[in-house]
């Protein structure tokens, strides 16, 4: 599996497997579980999930699926709710995370998006959990450039080695200046719905008649040229969720593909990278 130097000398794999929606229905466990196995077979080692996804539901999937793998081969990445992220909260919700995973460190700890929890509280906090080997790393999600810059005004808060937000071919808004912040203070980005949710988010990317032809041209489908795309950026990793193994097999094959530049400037066309400051795309 490719792989992204972190800032702290780690690595993390460039393509991994999201987890929403998962373990919200009982009836669906059994392919839930199996559908993460399988990609780990195929070298999908990295898996994201949250304490919010099914109330802890995706974590006892995540639990379950794990439980025959070697830990070490494995990067694992929960989220805290903000309304959790405090010195009172914070640590039992790893705990439980961590239980219910049955697991006993995070390879990644991200803080879900901004609350009212004063943000160097939450520091504090993660750089504790390092400390005490709970957590290898730490980062954030759903922050904008903004919110980068005052997290890294805190003592430590530069530590933070990865932000996770919401990035897709419909959606470059983070192309604005975001992406090169983060470039420039050596913080990976974490591309969430890089599928657009299956085209869900913006019907129109995959009926559209240049990314039906890219596609056509490299024999992929439209939705494996959208997480090439992703894939393509520098300084990114990303998270598509699959259950069908088809797709999980079909993600994989995206690491390979290349995109030429001739291809990337129709795509451009078709659909810009804004040219002016805009909000931070979110789900
Ligand atoms: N930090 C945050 O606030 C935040 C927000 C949203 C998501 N996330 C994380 O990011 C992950 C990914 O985002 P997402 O699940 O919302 O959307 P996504 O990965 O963009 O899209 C998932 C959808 O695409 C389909 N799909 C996957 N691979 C495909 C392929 N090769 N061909 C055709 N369809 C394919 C899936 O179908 P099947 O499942 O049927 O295979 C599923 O319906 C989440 O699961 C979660 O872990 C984080």
């Amino acid at each position: 599996m490719d792989k992204l130097l972190l800032k702290n000398g780690n690595y993390i794999p460039k393509l991994g497997q999201g987890t929403w929606r998962l373990g919200e229905d009982s009836r669906k466990r059994k392919v839930e579980v199996e559908a993460l196995q399988f990609g780990i077979n195929k070298g999908l080692n990295l898996i994201d999930t949250a304490e919010m996804y099914g109330e802890g539901g995706a974590e006892l999937i995540v639990g379950e699926a794990i439980k025959d793998f070697n830990r070490k081969d494995l990067f694992l990445v929960s989220k805290v709710y903000p309304h959790n992220a405090s010195r009172r909260k914070i640590f039992s919700s790893v705990e439980n995370s961590l239980k219910r995973m049955g697991t006993d460190y995070l390879d990644l700890y991200l803080l879900h998006w901004r609350g009212t929890v004063p943000l160097k509280e939450t520091v504090d906090c993660f750089e504790e959990m390092v400390k005490q080997g709970i957590i290898k790393q730490w980062g954030v999600s759903n922050f904008d450039t903004e919110d980068m810059e005052e997290l890294f005004s805190i003592e430590k808060g530069s530590n933070c080695v990865i932000n996770q937000v919401l990035y897709h071919l419909g959606s470059r808004g983070t192309e604005y200046d975001l992406q090169s912040w983060l470039m420039k203070n050596n913080t990976v980005m974490m591309a969430y719905c890089p599928l657009a949710q299956g085209g869900f988010l913006r019907e129109e990317l995959v009926n559209n008649k240049s990314v039906m032809e890219i596609a056509k041209n490299h024999n992929i489908s439209v939705y494996q040229l959208l997480l090439s795309f992703v894939l393509n950026r520098k300084n990114i990793v990303t998270i598509p969720k699959a259950i069908k193994k088809e797709h999980i097999q079909d993600n994989i094959a995206s690491l390979k593909i290349i995109l030429k530049e001739d291809e990337l400037e129709r795509l451009n066309r078709e659909f810009p990278a804004p040219n002016f400051k805009t909000w931070l795309d979110v789900v």
